[in-house]
């Protein structure tokens, strides 16, 4: 399977950090990521707990997707005008800080109210696509399968659909698993993954 390909690569980037890491002072490393972290705020939070639905909530989110996503944008495998300019200017360092700094907070509440017909109908619709046997029950993510409970509903639907219509393609599995799925149990969805916090 994809997933499984994909972890072993991790687990060779993430062997490769640990190597990299052992030769810098730990303050030094946690100063470093804090001055990085100067750049995101604004738009996901001083913790990672944006308050704006467009913005991803990146505080709680695993260290590896976090690390890939920005790896992505950098390379164009994943378009936006907003985070492929800012990735583009960063090194590899740069994001395994960035990953590291923005993981280890905790993630807060999203304040959504969601719709219970559509949580109802959203979990129906997750358990029947077989979404949880990549993101867990419960969405909580694993490795480089994204945490998405209690994320932004806005910024979940626009990702789906993104997945659906290709327009976001830097995950094949995505688009297939997500492709048949129809906009208004999308919307579903997106009410009951915001709703797991
Ligand atoms: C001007 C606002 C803005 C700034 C500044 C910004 N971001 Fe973003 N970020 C966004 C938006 C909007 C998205 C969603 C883009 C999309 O739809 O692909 C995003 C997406 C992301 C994602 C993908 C999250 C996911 O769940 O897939 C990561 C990771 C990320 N940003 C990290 C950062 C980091 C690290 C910084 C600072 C170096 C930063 N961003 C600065 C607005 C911003
Ligand atoms: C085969 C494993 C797998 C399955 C099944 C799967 N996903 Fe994913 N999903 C992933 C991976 C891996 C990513 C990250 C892709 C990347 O690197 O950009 C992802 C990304 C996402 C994102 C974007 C998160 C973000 O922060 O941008 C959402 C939302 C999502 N999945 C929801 C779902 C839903 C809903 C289903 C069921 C319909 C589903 N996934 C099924 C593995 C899977």
């Amino acid at each position: 399977m994809k997933t499984i390909q994909k972890a072993g690569t991790g687990t060779y980037r993430a062997t490769r950090r640990i190597a990299c890491w052992a030769a810098g002072a730990p303050a030094a490393r946690t100063s470093a990521g804090m001055t990085k972290v100067a750049a995101c705020i604004a738009c996901h939070g001083e913790d990672g707990n944006s308050t704006i639905p467009d913005n991803p909530i990146l505080a709680g989110q695993s260290a590896r997707y976090i690390y890939l996503q920005l790896k992505d944008y950098k390379e164009g495998r994943r378009l936006n005008p907003i985070m492929s300019a800012i990735a583009s200017g960063m090194g590899k360092q740069d994001m395994w800080d960035l990953a590291n700094y923005f993981s280890s907070k905790k993630q807060k509440p999203n304040g959504f109210k969601a719709d219970a017909d559509k949580v109802t109908r959203g979990k129906k619709v997750a358990d029947d696509a077989l979404c949880p046997m990549c993101h867990l029950g419960g969405f909580s993510g694993q490795n480089e399968v994204p945490r998405v409970a209690g994320q932004h509903q806005a910024y979940i639907y626009k990702q789906l659909m993104a997945f659906k219509t290709k327009e976001r393609n830097n995950y094949a599995d995505m688009n297939a698993y997500i492709k048949n799925i129809p906009e208004a149990d999308i919307e579903a969805l997106s009410h009951y993954i915001a709703n797991l916090n």
